[in-house]
């Protein structure tokens, strides 16, 4: 295990009806917020209105950002920091999923940063401040909700990257599972993949004697598999979305992944295909995962052993670690395939003729991965098996 240091300091606010929270966690901050949302999915469900309600019950100044884009942009970020830098806002409330979030991160840095906040995500400057926010979440997959990290795009030059900064962590996150019901049956599936992938994403590093921290992963993976597919049979069912939104906040908020650096090169390689085609995050994910365990299942061959026994209880008598891991690979992709998740680039109508310029966009700042480093020529060989 290797030294680490934990700090998450967001407050996060779990259960039915929490929502009446809103009114007393907010004053402490200022009476000006601006409130950033998505395209619509609020106003239809009802949501909005409730949080309008207790935005009335402080007497808040509301001013507001909508339309914020799944991958959202940068374009948009601009507009909200202008909206604070104009009218002094005190607060930002982001009501919404991983986007609304990630956008709403961008906007807090970027309306204490004298410059375009596009600066920030390239990493050409560090947000050492930023306004404070809350978020309200409505649906389960990135974790956004409780950790210091965004992903913005910047469509006219088709970039998405990942930046991040102790000073973006919400200040309070409400999660009441009620409000993730109407998220449709594909959205639900990418928010498990993704929450899943983050989990592989951490399972695949380099230290040694991780032992608590292998079965917290292996735990949660466990768990959503068991709980996805009940899930989606049956969308609008408490229990079921209340252990869905919980793991997916658990497997990116820092808990899982004490002690050791994970890989993240599957998502750096998502990143890259969503900044070129829009896919979804989560589809682009279930497509990619396997190929990048098979390319690099060399490295370490009893991990990924390690996961397919204990995990989707691949019996390992007679096999070498290498077989064992690939009947769990396979295992992973079938249970992807069950529930609904694209297995192929041509899936999303994604042929040969843009990977080069992907591959080039993901090792933009060269070889990357912690567990196993990628080339050009890595990232490639991966997108080629994934067509
Ligand atoms: O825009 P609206 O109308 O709200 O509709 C959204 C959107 O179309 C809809 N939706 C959300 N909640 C709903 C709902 N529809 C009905 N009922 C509800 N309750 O779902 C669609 C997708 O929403 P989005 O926020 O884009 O999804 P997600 O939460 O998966 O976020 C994806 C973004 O997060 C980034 C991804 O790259 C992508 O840009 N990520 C952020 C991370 C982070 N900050 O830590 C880590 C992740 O790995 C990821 O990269
Ligand atoms: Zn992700």
């Amino acid at each position: 295990m290797q030294n680490f240091t934990f700090w998450n300091p967001t407050k996060l606010i779990f259960g039915k009806d929490q929502i009446e929270q809103l009114h007393k966690e907010i004053p402490q901050y200022g009476n000006k917020v601006l409130l950033v949302y998505g395209g619509g999915s609020i106003k239809r469900n009802g949501l909005y209105e409730k949080v309008i309600t207790e935005l009335k019950r402080m007497d808040a100044e509301v001013f507001e950002l909508s339309g914020v884009e799944p991958n959202p942009r940068i374009s948009t970020v601009r507009k909200g920091v202008e909206i604070c830098k104009e009218n002094s806002i005190d607060f930002l409330l982001a009501v919404g999923g991983g986007s609304v979030i990630d956008c709403t991160k961008a906007i807090a840095a970027g309306a204490k940063y004298d410059g375009d906040a596009w600066d920030l995500v390239i990493k050409k400057a560090f947000a050492t401040e930023a306004l404070p926010f809350g978020t309200v979440l409505t649906l389960a997959a990135t974790g956004s909700e409780m950790n210091s990290g965004s992903v913005i795009t910047n469509w006219e030059t088709n970039e998405k990257y990942g930046w991040g900064s102790p000073a973006v962590f919400p200040k309070f996150s409400i999660l009441d599972p009620v409000h993730t019901y109407t998220v449709p049956r594909d959205q639900t599936v990418y928010g498990i993949v993704d929450m899943m992938s983050h989990v592989l994403e951490h399972y695949f590093h380099l230290a040694e004697n991780t032992e608590f921290q292998d079965r917290m992963c292996e735990s949660l993976l466990i768990t959503v598999m068991e709980t996805a597919p009940k899930l989606l049979s049956d969308l609008e069912n408490y229990e079921y979305r209340a252990t869905i939104l919980y793991a997916g906040t658990m497997a990116l908020n820092g808990i899982l992944n004490m002690g050791y650096r994970g890989d993240w090169a599957t998502h750096n390689i998502e990143h890259a295909v969503s900044a070129v085609y829009d896919i979804p995050h989560g589809g682009g994910l279930a497509i990619l995962f396997p190929n990048w365990m098979k390319h690099n299942l060399h490295v370490k061959p009893e991990r990924f052993k390690q996961l397919a026994v204990r995990v989707f209880g691949i019996d390992p008598s007679g096999k070498s670690a290498e077989e064992a891991a690939l009947e769990g690979i396979e295992k992973l992709r079938e249970f992807w395939t069950k529930i609904g998740a694209p297995a192929r680039l041509a899936d999303y109508g994604i042929d040969a003729s843009k990977l080069q310029i992907m591959a080039d966009k993901a090792t933009v700042n060269g070889e990357f991965g912690n567990f196993a480093k990628l080339s050009n020529k890595d990232v490639m060989d991966i997108y080629k098996a994934s067509l």
